[in-house]
């Protein structure tokens, strides 16, 4: 079935829905003409995923059948799951490039897939985003700042061959220092003379490395090796679709991922600290690139630490329709105690608002099952916690 995930704003309280509601997985959750009475009972389903089926099918003799490949059908119906194959995928071809002959095409199989799963589900993309855990940081590192790209691509109106060139080249920035790139996030101490001078020479030597792989695309190997420059040092009139403009939004994407992650020496920012410092240092309000990832992230992203006027604590889960009144997992009530049932609270209402943000570093210790908080996975009684690992 060819469907349509419906947002908040199409699903009104007291009022007769006007088509079948269907679950992810395509089973029948409300039958048209239902009246959604309660607004706790709208969140859910909003944040469950609710679908309807495409009105408006091509005829089968304009276009023929779309039959999706094995791995686009497990996008739709297990996006984490297609997220933790897609990020293995990427660290067994950057562990062993060298030895892959078909290296440039198994890592350009990757780009739509990524696309495909940021179309599918970018709140729940950037819900893992910025719950990372520390683990594996060069892969992750790599995933974080392609999604980033391709949301900010996205939302810049770019077609899809120049998004997948952007991701081909994000993915691979870092090759030339995939092994430092994992030691500095556990290292308390400045990098030594040593490190600087790899951290320095990796976006050429990237270049290089990638050229050995069979990489033969200009673009992609031009936008790795600038894509630690300034933006004074790249021409002033960047062409779009440039191997400058390539650099450029992944160099954004990079230095806020960064910003985000925890490392042994810090913790991570929370997103509006790093959003705050990457639009300055990215030249503000001039500069369409860092507006593009400001308005696509919103105030407060998904996965970022909030306090709601209710009292409560929890994580964002879903953008809303406006920055700054985002959809919220409530995991921690008035009284500071855990939920054991966390509820979704809609911060458009006004007693649970968001009042302030709070560091993610309070919520580390839970182990939470994106599948389950996102509604990829059903269990009779809806338990979000795979494990509880702090004490009462
Ligand atoms: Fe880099």
């Amino acid at each position: 079935m060819r469907s349509i995930r419906l947002s908040r704003s199409s699903l009104r309280l007291n009022e007769p829905l006007p088509w079948d509601v269907f679950d992810a997985g395509g089973k029948l959750l409300l039958r048209r003409g239902y009246r959604i009475q309660m607004p706790d009972q709208l969140d859910q389903l909003v944040v469950r995923g609710a679908y309807v089926a495409d009105a408006s099918p091509p005829a089968p003799s304009e276009r023929p059948p779309v039959r999706p490949e094995p791995a686009r059908r497990q996008v739709l119906s297990d996006p984490v799951g297609s997220w933790a194959r897609t990020e293995a995928r990427l660290a067994s071809l950057l562990h062993a490039f060298e030895r892959t002959p078909d290296f440039s095409d198994r890592l350009s199989e990757l780009a739509p897939l990524i696309s495909e799963l940021c179309e599918r589900d970018a709140d729940l993309a950037l819900f893992q985003m910025m719950r990372w855990n520390g683990a594996n940081y060069a892969v992750a590192h790599a995933i974080h700042a392609a999604t980033l790209c391709e949301l900010v691509a996205r939302r810049l109106g770019w077609p899809p061959h120049q998004r997948e060139q952007l991701l081909r080249a994000a993915l691979s920035m870092n090759i030339g220092m995939r092994q430092l790139q994992t030691s500095l996030v556990t290292q308390t101490a400045p990098p030594s003379a040593p490190q600087r001078e790899i951290i320095h020479q990796h976006p050429v030597r990237g270049l290089y490395l990638l050229e050995s792989a069979g990489v033969t695309d200009n673009d992609w190997l031009r936008a790795v090796a600038l894509h630690h420059e300034a933006p004074d040092a790249l021409p002033t009139r960047v062409r779009h679709g440039s191997a400058a403009q390539l650099a450029e939004v992944i160099r954004l994407a990079d230095i806020f991922g960064a910003k985000v992650s925890p490392r042994a020496s810090r913790p991570a920012l929370s997103a509006d600290q790093a959003l705050r410092e990457t639009f300055i240092s990215h030249g503000g309000a001039d500069n369409p690139l860092v507006n593009a990832l400001v308005r696509e992230l919103g105030i407060y992203p998904p996965g970022s630490g909030v306090r709601l006027a209710s009292g409560e604590l929890g994580l964002v889960m879903r953008r809303g329709v406006r920055a700054d009144q985002p959809l919220v997992y409530a995991l921690i009530n008035r009284k500071g105690q855990f939920y054991m049932e966390p509820v979704i609270r809609d911060s458009a209402r006004s007693q649970f608002a968001v009042v302030a943000t709070v560091p993610v570093e309070r919520f580390r210790q839970l182990n939470l099952n994106p599948a389950l908080i996102f509604g990829y996975e059903s269990r009779s009684r809806m338990r979000p916690f795979d494990t509880l690992e702090f004490e009462f």
